[in-house]
């Protein structure tokens, strides 16, 4: 028998064909919307580039009516949320749709939770509980990232502090993945957002709460990065991209297991720097892979193999592989290379463990393990992380 779980979420129907957006209106019926209001919260530069017209079209056939906030640019935050929110209240919908990358998706969550509780986003943190009358929402991803229409979680930040709330309700009744809408996304926002997903595959393959459903979706997710990547950012291959946007949802589904070290270095790298999301994710990765080899090493050969199909692969191997797509899709593969001062990371160690715990991490994050890896982060050094991590043990 395998071994037992507690859980695992999904949204109720997955769409992943091209058109699949024009198909929304339609499926929200088969779900028990009645023909009614309809209020899409979207990414402005999707909406700049028509990528709302199909959704649109198809909520007109279906006899639904919309109203449209396409002001999301960048994480959500107060001031945007709270305007989405004002708008929603006043439009009274049935059911929400987001339309965008992570940060539109959301922001289309969060705006679901605060037209229905009546709180204020300031309010919402860590764990929130379900609410009756939480409407119906549809998620449709436009990057190739966060899986976000996957998960149970949303990102914003309040004056400045990046928080997280989950809640099982933000799971969609639908993703509906429409490679149309990623056909152009442009070579470093594939870069970038598909790094985050390989970083999600991989470090919940790691978390202390993965199972068998989430090292299933895990591995096929990294697989199809780590094949996939080069052709979809550096050839602008679009069938490529198409594939890699079914990659993120299974990000998203292993994103059950929770992220590790390595998200938790990307925040508090990315946020000095002013990196995206992603960008900290992948410089972060093959790092944290190192960290967290003082496992059984049944583990680290199963992960390598499932991302490589080669039974004899290494996961060292496979990190310093990872670094070096890094460094061909132009993101940057050391600290260093950032800009930042090596003398700030003593505060790096400290934030990452006082604001970014990560009990779920197999290996105990502690002071001393995580100077002496973010001295080779910094150089960009990935065989001395690996010699330093195993010299130190577990
Ligand atoms: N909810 C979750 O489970 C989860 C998981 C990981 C990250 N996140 C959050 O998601 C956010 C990041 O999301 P993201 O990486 O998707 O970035 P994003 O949503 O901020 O979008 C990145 C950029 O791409 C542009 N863009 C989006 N789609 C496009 C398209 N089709 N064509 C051209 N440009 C397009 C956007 O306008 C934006 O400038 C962060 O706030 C992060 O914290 C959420
Ligand atoms: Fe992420």
């Amino acid at each position: 028998m395998y071994p037992e779980f507690e859980e695992f979420f999904s949204p109720r129907q997955l769409m992943y064909r091209a058109g699949a957006s024009a198909e929304v209106g339609r499926v929200l019926r088969e779900w028990g919307v009645t023909p009614g209001r309809v209020f899409v919260v979207a990414d402005q530069v999707v909406e700049e580039l028509g990528g709302l017209e199909a959704l649109k079209r198809g909520l007109t056939e279906q006899g639904h009516e919309y109203e449209v906030f396409a002001h999301i640019a960048g994480e959500p935050n107060d001031d945007i949320v709270e305007r989405a929110t004002a708008a929603a209240r006043a439009f009274a919908p049935q059911a929400i749709v987001g339309v965008g990358g992570g940060s539109a998706l959301d922001s289309a969550k969060l705006v679901n939770y605060l037209t229905v509780s009546g709180q204020q986003l300031s309010e919402l943190v860590g764990a929130i509980p379900s609410l009756p009358g939480f409407l119906p929402m549809a998620l449709v991803p436009t990057t190739v990232g966060t899986g976000s229409e996957a998960t149970r979680v949303a990102m914003f930040s309040v004056q400045g502090m990046k928080r997280a709330v989950v809640c099982r309700q933000f799971l969609p009744v639908v993703a509906a993945l429409d490679p149309d809408l990623v056909a152009n996304l442009p070579g470093p926002v594939v870069a970038a957002t598909a790094l985050d997903a390989l970083a999600h595959a991989i470090e919940s393959m790691q978390s202390t709460n993965r199972n068998a459903f989430t090292m299933l979706v895990g591995g096929e997710a990294a697989r199809i990065i780590f094949a996939r990547l080069r052709a979809a950012a550096l050839d602008g291959d679009a069938a490529a991209k198409g594939d890699l946007l079914y990659a993120a949802y299974l990000g998203g589904l292993a994103l059950n297991a929770g992220v590790v070290l390595g998200h938790s270095l990307s925040y508090v790298v990315a946020s000095r720097q002013g990196l995206s999301h992603g960008s900290g994710c992948a410089l972060a990765l093959p790092y944290t892979m190192a960290y967290n080899s003082a496992v059984e090493p049944e583990l680290n050969r199963k992960i390598a193999e499932l991302v490589t199909g080669d039974p004899d692969a290494d996961l060292e191997q496979l990190s310093q592989e990872i670094a070096t797509l890094t460094g061909e899709v132009a993101l940057p593969t050391s600290m260093a290379a950032t800009g930042l001062d090596p003398a700030r990371i003593p505060e790096l160690v400290a934030e990452v463990i006082e604001s970014f715990p990560r009990p779920n991490n197999p290996v105990e994050i502690t002071t001393e393990r995580l100077t002496r890896l973010l001295e080779h982060m910094h150089t960009g050094d990935v065989a001395a992380a690996w010699a330093a991590m195993r010299e130190e043990g577990a």
